[in-house]
C-alpha cells in the first residue's frame, strides 16, 4: 500500500487549544485518525508527522523526495516566509498538496503570501480538518493520473 506523508508545521501540535475560534477544537490526534481513515478508504496509508523545527521539516521533505512519497503538507507559518522549505519542495519527486485549516486569504495580509504554493500541485484551504481529507483525495487523483 502506498504511503502518503502527512506533515504538519509549527504550532499544529497545539490544535484543540490553539485559537479554537480559528482552528476548531479537534486535536492533532483527532486529525491523525481522520487522515488514516480517509487514506484507507482511498487504498492509501499515512505517515503522519508534526514538527516545530524548520530543519527537521526540510529533512522530511528530502526523505519524501528520496523515497518518492506523495505529501500533504501544512507548512503553518513557514508557508509565508520559508524559502528554504520552498527550495526543498522544488526537489519533490511525487505529488504535493499544500493544506491549511483556516483560509489564509481571508486573514491578516502577511498570510496572503504562500512561498510554497508555486511548487505544489495545488492548495486546499479553509475547510477545517476536512482540508486534509480533500487533499488526500486530490493526491489519490494525481496518483491515478
Ligand atoms: C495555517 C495557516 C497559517 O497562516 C498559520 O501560520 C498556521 C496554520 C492553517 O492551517 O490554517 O499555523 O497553516
Amino acid at each position: 500500500m502506498l504511503t502518503v506523508l502527512v506533515v504538519n508545521g509549527p504550532n499544529l501540535a497545539r490544535l484543540g487549544s490553539r485559537e479554537p475560534d480559528v482552528y476548531g477544537t479537534a486535536t492533532l490526534a483527532d486529525l491523525e485518525v481522520a487522515c488514516a481513515q480517509t487514506a484507507s478508504e482511498l487504498g492509501l496509508a499515512t505517515d503522519f508527522r508534526q514538527t516545530d523545527d524548520e530543519a527537521e521539516l526540510i529533512g522530511w521533505v528530502h526523505e519524501a523526495a528520496d523515497r518518492r512519497l506523495p505529501m500533504v503538507l501544512n507548512p503553518a507559518a513557514f508557508t509565508h516566509y520559508s524559502y528554504a522549505l520552498r527550495d526543498a519542495l522544488a526537489m519533490r519527486t511525487a505529488p504535493l498538496v499544500e493544506v491549511h485549516i483556516s483560509n489564509p486569504a481571508a486573514r491578516e495580509v502577511f498570510r496572503h503570501t504562500s512561498v510554497v504554493a508555486g511548487v505544489a500541485d495545488g492548495t486546499i484551504a479553509g475547510f477545517g480538518l476536512a482540508s486534509y481529507q480533500l487533499a488526500l483525495r486530490a493526491i489519490a487523483g494525481l496518483l491515478a493520473g
